[in-house]
């Protein structure tokens, strides 16, 4: 079957998970633009929606919350075709929340150094779970906690040193490939 059969509204959705840091908001905008679907961030739908951000629901209502929102958006806030999802880093890492992907898409888990992610996220004071004294090994923890996890992904990139651009013509080519079989 060629990709052009098949309604670009009709798509399986793609998921993009992956530790902070490690570019799938970058990487998914360009994916959506060049397959024709929709970009959806998961952190800021939920911000839109709770009408804060993610440090302020952190610390008036609790990370228990914030994981609360991201079930919710999963299951009931986003369309169930036709769009490329960033997910938050900890999103999949909820009980079931990777099975709920799975059911309604192709999971592209994205992967750099910590030394890399340490960089990256230290540029910002956006990310709650980082707000430690010792974030490289804040930074480790998590990743020794869910690496497991973002391993179950249908396809592991990764981004690191490499292009945005050859980066995302992998991912599309990966999601072509398996919206034909
Ligand atoms: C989180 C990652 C963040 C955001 C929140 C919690 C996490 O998203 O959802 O701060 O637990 O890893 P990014 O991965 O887009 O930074």
């Amino acid at each position: 079957m060629n990709d052009k059969e098949i309604k670009v509204e009709d798509r399986r959705n793609i998921y993009l998970i992956g530790f902070m840091g490690v570019g799938k908001t970058a990487v998914g905008r360009k994916v959506a633009r060049k397959l024709g679907m929709l970009f959806i961030d998961s952190d800021k739908a939920i911000e839109d929606k709770a009408g804060k951000s993610v440090n302020q629901i952190f610390s008036e209502n609790g990370e228990e919350c914030f994981r609360e929102l991201e079930r919710e958006f999963i299951q009931f806030g986003h369309p169930e075709t036709g769009c490329v999802v960033a997910c938050g880093g900890g999103l999949p890492i909820e009980p079931g929340i990777m099975d709920l992907l799975k059911k309604r898409g192709v999971i592209i888990s994205l992967f750099a150094r910590a030394e890399t992610i340490l960089e990256r996220t230290d540029r910002r004071d956006t990310r709650p779970m980082l707000k430690v004294e010792n974030k490289e090994q804040r930074i480790n923890e998590l990743l020794k906690k869910r690496q497991d996890v973002y391993q179950k992904a249908d396809y592991l990139i990764f981004s690191e040193g490499r292009p945005v651009e050859v980066v995302v013509t992998d991912i599309v080519r990966a999601y072509l490939r398996q919206v034909k079989n």
